[in-house]
């Protein structure tokens, strides 16, 4: 019989999450019928999306997540015992994972892919969701040409720092904000022509100074007051992809429904300068997923992006490793090892 630690939503946080907003238990797996895997965690990944979900899922539900999971029992010939997934059954040591379920169309499960020499961890972080939402969220909505001046802010973290080099290499100039003085240096390691720490800089100024030009694209995992800032800085035509808005995800006291933010984008703005701005959710590429990992896994391997990982040892540290991110604890990915 296996035994699952799970970590649960005990309360719902009410601005930025506590400690005490979590519980863990222990959960024993049924056992492993035809058909049935059960897997074991190796590297549990935190992400900002989870403090929206937290809105949205009744308390004493199971953490939602991703993460890479070893199959340790198996009556599935196509998940043998030792082959590696990643599946998001939540902030659970072990998983059992029925047939039934692993017949289910979009059931988010899917092998890891074959990562060589690299860490397995890049599959929750540069070699998934993350760089998904770098390569697609950038290329296709920002559509960056050479020549033109490229804004990411949350640089130094898991999506903003392969939007950089992506830009990079797309013969963009870049121009890059970050939360502390190493992130910028890592920022500018990585390629930024420009990188600010947004903490300790004026952001109209750093602008005015290094795009007088105004920008073409704007890649933004901030929101908020931030882009209230930088929208006198944007060109006629800029295309603006709204990726996240981590400025906002703590802040209640403008929830409507799930969803608390308010745009800084006023429709005059939007008419003058006949901006494009557009949201989006990584998931709106699923039927490309896998030319997206194959392009990034390339990228990696060539040495054309970097990455940086922040790993949290031991399942306890699941809920500082959350906290963590809305205060910039990360440097590139954040992620849980077992
Ligand atoms: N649309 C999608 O499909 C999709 C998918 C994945 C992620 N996202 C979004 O993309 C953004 C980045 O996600 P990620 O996974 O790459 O996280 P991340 O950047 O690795 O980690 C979060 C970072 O956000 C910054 N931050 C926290 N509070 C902030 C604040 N009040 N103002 C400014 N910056 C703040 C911190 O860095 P500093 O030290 O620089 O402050 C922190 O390290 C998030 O908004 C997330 O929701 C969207």
């Amino acid at each position: 019989m296996t035994v699952a630690k799970v970590w649960k939503l005990l309360r719902q946080p009410v601005g930025r999450p506590t400690p005490e907003n979590f519980i863990c238990v222990e959960e024993q797996l049924p056992p492993c019928d035809d058909g049935d895997v059960i897997t074991e965690a190796e590297y549990l990944s935190v992400d900002p999306y989870m403090r929206y979900k937290i809105r949205q899922i009744p308390l004493n539900s199971t953490m939602v997540g991703s993460q890479v999971a070893r199959v340790t029992e198996s009556k599935n010939p196509q998940w043998p015992v030792g082959s590696l997934m990643v599946h998001y059954q939540g902030w659970r040591t072990h998983t059992h994972l029925s047939s039934k379920f692993l017949q289910t169309k979009d059931n988010n499960v899917s092998p890891l892919p074959d990562m060589g020499n690299l860490p397995k961890s890049l599959g929750i972080g540069v070699i998934g969701m993350p760089g998904i939402t770098a390569y697609f969220g950038f290329l296709e909505i920002c559509q960056p040409k050479a020549g033109e001046t490229v804004l990411v802010n949350g640089a130094a973290g898991a999506v903003g720092s392969i939007v950089v080099q992506i830009a990079k290499m797309k013969g963009c100039k870049v121009i890059a904000f970050a939360g502390s003085d190493e992130k910028v240096a890592w920022v500018k390691e990585l390629g930024a022509d420009y990188a600010f720490n947004y903490k300790t800089t004026n952001i109209g100024e750093a602008l005015s100074q290094a795009a007088p030009e105004n920008i073409n694209c704007y890649f933004d995992n901030v929101g908020g007051q931030f882009s209230a800032e930088v929208l006198p800085h944007l060109a006629d035509l800029c295309r603006v992809s709204v990726c996240g808005a981590i400025s906002t995800y703590n802040d209640d006291s403008k929830d409507i429904g799930a969803v608390s933010l308010t745009s800084p984008f006023s429709e005059a703005t939007l008419i003058w300068k006949q901006l494009r701005v557009e949201g989006f959710l990584c998931y709106r590429w699923n039927d490309r997923w896998t030319e997206g990992l194959k392009q990034l896994q390339h990228w990696v391997l060539e040495g054309k992006i970097k990455y940086k990982e922040t790993v949290f040892h031991g399942f306890d540290k699941m809920p500082s490793a959350f906290i963590g991110l809305f205060d910039g604890e990360n440097i590139g990915k954040a992620v849980v090892k077992l």
